[in-house]
Formats: structure tokens, C-alpha cells, sequence
């Protein structure tokens, strides 16, 4: 069979090179014939992201291109964290081309060393979702791209619902997602009606959907394929809602971080002493954070609930840290007087927690998560039902499928954002609510996620329907009818 190498290109952004390593080690596990370069474009100012595409190294078939951190001061009128990648990304294009370029015209990359890579044909680009001026860099060297969504096959729907209602019908998204009058949406990837409280600020600021959301999605159109980290058995609705001006798309998911089980790990080690499905775990992503007022409503639940707990804690970020959390000296700065005192034996507050380790422990039987794709996946994965809080980026809408579309999660909020000046404050009775819910031994929502364990672990197997759709999409990738077009 012919050689084939693929050249990776995550976005700088967490959660998005993590994933796409995972899907570079999905298809050299299955695909002898193919090899991978990963090009690395780091976020300045993001030393936890950094960190991480910093430790990856070369792997018998996976080779890593790290490019140099690019100075901050470079992105300073970048409103958004997104707006930064964004700008990294554009400003990586000339190197990647002209690498591009050398891989073309003399097979041998910019001065790989690497027997295995020389002889092998470039294949593909795979891009991660931000990731869309490389099409351009595919089209000129007539390199087919396929774009890796790292988000579920509902939002990919829904971005380009809109896509088509502004280019082909004339609507102005934000104003219509600001100005509903209905209180709700019809969108095809979701089954049920959206209420506009869910739907994401990239949508309803014109910025966000103008400058970046509806560029990427147009380019999603001219894309090869679309890979998308999700599986059949989960996303039927969505999956089956395109129309016919979507490239062929293809869910290989779930794909998940590898645990690293890491036995010395304080809070690991106490886990194994818990009973099963004892333990409440609250953990909100790499940029979730509360206000003060709001962790002393957590804290309240947490402690009325009687529950077990893991309770991954962290400061707002300051000016300077732009958007990223930091870790408090002492938590009694911000938790009700004697809180750890009171809940030592029962619970474990921490800034940065192992979660996946955690979830995949028999004694964690709850989860209140920002819903983060990969944490839902993961959630599902390991059979740990999930009480909804969403806090940033698209995750109320996730949060929404989960708990409408789904069935799969218990709500405590659909619609919280951390960008909502406004915000109401969640109560305590409220978190309370949720977290016995959650925790119920007997909730049907359990059996349900009990399910998807199961479907979730067929899919990715041999004779399963990502197993299936990962094949599907290397022999398309492997045809030559895939150049010139
Ligand atoms: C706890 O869960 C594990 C794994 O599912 C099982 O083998 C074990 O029997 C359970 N223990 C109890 C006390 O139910």
C-alpha cells in the first residue's frame, strides 16, 4: 500500500492540540501505511497550554514541529483569547506554507532527518476547526484538507444553519439571536426547540460571529471532509441534520486524553479509600472560575448535600493573566468560615485535579461539570452521570443537548455564563437540588449514561461505527480522485 504522510495542524487553544494528538494516535494505531507531522503553534501567553504541547516528542510514526512562542505584545489589540489564537494562527501561515512547500518540491520536509517520513506522499492536512486559512495552504499545493471539529456534530450543525440563513437568506445572526421575539430556535441539528438563553455569545456578538465563527464555517464547506470528535450511537439526530452543501463528515470519537494513572496522587489515593459511586466531583475546565459570592453558594450545597466530594477550585484571573484562573494561597479567603474544617474527612478542595483519573474511579458516582465536550465525553466514557453548569464558550448549548436533546444529564443551569454581567447568582437550594439528583443511586438518568458507556466503548472497537467512519475516511483520503478537485 502506498506511504502517506498527514500533516497536523492543531489550534493553540486547550482542549484542541490535546485532541488532535489523540486522533494522530487513533490512525497510526490502525494505519500502518501512514505517518504524521504535528505542527505546534503555541498561545503566547497561556504557560498551562505551553506546558503541554512543550512535553509532546517524537513517537515511532508521530513527528512534532514546535514552533517558537511568538512574542504577546504582537497580539495586544486581540479582544479575546480566541481572537489571540486566531491571530497566531494567520501570522504561522508563511512558515507552514513554505514547509508545505518543501515537503512537495523535495519530499524531505524542512530538514527532516526521518527515514520513515522522506518517502512518503503528503496526504492531507488535517486542521483543527480555527484552524481554516490552511485550506488555503492545501488548495495551492492541491493538497486535500480535511478539518478536525473538535466540538459535537449539534454545534457543527447549528454553525452552519446560520451560515446558510445569513449567506443564502439574508438573516443577520446576532440581531436575530438578540432580537428573538419567539424565545426559541428551530435548528436542524437539535430535536429539540433552542431556547435563544442557550445559544452561544459567538453567535449573538457580531464580532465573534462576523469576524470569526462565520468565516471558519464558510471554509468548512470547501473542506474535504469534515472529522468530528463524536459517535454515531450519541449524535444520530444531529449527524443525519446536514444539507447537501456539507462535505462528507466523519465521527471517530470518542477520543480521550489516555489516563495517567497516577498512583501518589493525594487525591487519588484517598479516592480508593471511598466507596463506590460515593464521591461528588465539580471540576469546570481550564477557564472556569467563580466570584466569591458564588463559591459560597457551592460550598453551602455541597456541605447541606452530606455528599462526598472533589471540588476543583480556582481564583478568577487577574488583569494580567487575561482569561486564565489562577490557584488561591489559602481557600478560607473565599469559603464560609470553617467549611474545610467541618468537611476534612468528607471532601478534598484543590486547584488543578486529575479529572479524568478521577472519573474513571469506581468511587466517583457524580459529576457537576462546565460541559466541555471533552468532559462530556469522558463523563460518558467512564459512566459518571453529569449535573450541568455551564460557564463559557458553547457550552450552554452543550449542556442543553445533554439535558433536552439527550436525556444523558440532570440540570443545575442551562443557561449560567461567566460573560453575563448580569448573572444571577446559582442558590445554594439549587446546587443542592442538582447534586442529589445526580448522585441518586436509582436516577434514570444513570442507567441512560450506564448505556452510553457501553455504545460509547463498542463504537471506537473493531466492526464499531467510528471504527467504521475512521476507516471510510482513510481510504477516501488514500484515493487519488481526492487531488484535483
Ligand atoms: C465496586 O465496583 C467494582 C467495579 O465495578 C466492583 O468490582 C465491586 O464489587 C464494587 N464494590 C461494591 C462493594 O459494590
Amino acid at each position: 500500500m502506498e506511504k502517506l504522510e498527514l500533516f497536523f495542524i492543531p489550534s493553540p487553544l486547550m482542549g484542541h492540540a490535546g485532541q488532535a494528538v489523540e486522533l494522530a494516535i487513533l490512525f497510526i494505531k490502525h494505519f500502518h501505511h501512514l505517518t504524521i507531522t504535528v505542527l505546534v503553534v503555541k498561545l503566547p501567553g497561556d504557560p498551562i497550554g505551553t506546558g503541554y504541547t512543550d512535553s509532546l516528542t517524537d513517537d515511532n510514526r508521530i513527528k512534532f514541529i514546535h514552533f517558537p512562542v511568538m512574542d504577546p505584545d504582537l497580539f495586544q489589540d486581540c479582544p479575546t483569547i480566541g481572537f489571540r489564537a486566531d491571530a497566531v494562527i494567520n501570522r504561522h501561515k508563511p512558515v507552514i506554507r513554505s514547509l508545505v512547500a518543501s515537503r512537495i518540491f523535495d519530499g524531505s520536509g524542512s530538514g527532516s532527518d526521518r527515514e520513515s517520513h522522506h518517502h512518503h506522499r503528503l496526504g492531507a492536512l488535517v486542521i483543527d476547526m480555527f484552524c481554516t486559512p490552511m485550506i488555503d495552504v492545501g488548495n495551492e499545493f492541491n493538497v486535500p484538507t480535511y478539518v478536525f471539529f473538535t466540538s459535537n456534530a449539534a454545534f457543527l450543525g447549528i454553525m452552519l444553519h446560520f451560515q446558510t440563513l445569513q449567506d443564502d437568506q439574508d438573516e443577520d445572526i446576532p440581531h436575530l439571536v438578540l432580537g428573538g421575539s419567539m424565545g426559541e430556535l428551530t435548528v436542524p441539528s437539535y430535536a429539540s426547540p433552542v431556547p435563544l438563553g442557550v445559544v452561544p455569545v459567538l453567535f449573538w456578538d457580531p464580532d465573534q460571529w462576523n469576524k470569526r465563527f462565520i468565516r471558519y464555517t464558510r471554509r468548512y464547506r470547501e473542506a474535504k471532509g469534515i472529522i468530528v470528535n463524536t459517535f454515531r450511537e450519541l449524535e444520530h439526530h444531529a449527524l443525519g441534520s446536514y444539507d447537501d452543501q456539507t462535505p462528507p463528515v466523519y465521527p471517530v470519537g470518542p477520543l480521550l486524553k489516555p489516563e495517567k494513572p497516577n498512583p501518589n496522587h493525594e487525591v487519588l489515593q484517598w479516592l480508593k479509600r471511598q466507596p463506590n459511586a460515593s464521591v461528588l466531583l465539580l471540576c469546570f475546565g481550564s477557564r472556569g472560575c467563580f466570584e466569591a459570592d458564588q463559591v459560597r453558594e457551592i460550598a453551602v450545597a455541597i456541605e447541606r448535600s452530606g455528599y462526598r466530594f472533589i471540588w476543583s477550585l480556582r481564583r478568577p484571573p487577574s488583569e494580567e493573566q487575561k482569561g486564565f484562573p489562577g490557584e488561591y494561597a489559602d481557600y478560607n479567603e473565599v469559603l464560609p468560615d470553617g467549611f474545610l474544617e467541618r468537611t476534612a474527612g468528607k471532601g478534598k478542595v484543590l486547584g488543578w485535579v486529575p479529572q479524568t483519573e478521577v472519573l474513571a474511579d469506581v468511587a466517583t458516582g457524580g459529576f457537576v461539570s462546565h460541559c466541555g465536550w471533552n468532559s462530556i465525553l469522558e463523563s460518558l466514557w467512564y459512566g459518571v452521570p453529569v449535573a450541568t453548569w455551564p460557564i463559557y464558550a458553547e457550552q450552554q448549548l452543550d449542556a442543553f443537548q445533554m439535558v433536552k436533546d439527550l436525556g444523558l444529564a440532570v440540570e443545575i443551569s442551562l443557561d449560567y455564563n461567566q460573560i453575563d454581567k448580569n448573572r444571577k447568582v446559582v442558590s445554594a437550594e439549587e446546587i443542592e437540588k442538582g447534586i442529589r439528583e445526580v448522585m441518586d443511586g436509582n436516577c434514570a438518568i444513570r442507567a441512560e449514561v450506564k448505556e452510553m458507556r457501553a455504545k460509547s466503548r463498542m463504537a471506537v472497537k473493531e466492526g464499531g461505527s467510528s471504527f467504521a467512519s475512521l476507516s471510510r475516511l482513510v481510504d477516501d483520503i488514500m484515493q487519488p480522485s481526492s487531488w484535483n478537485n
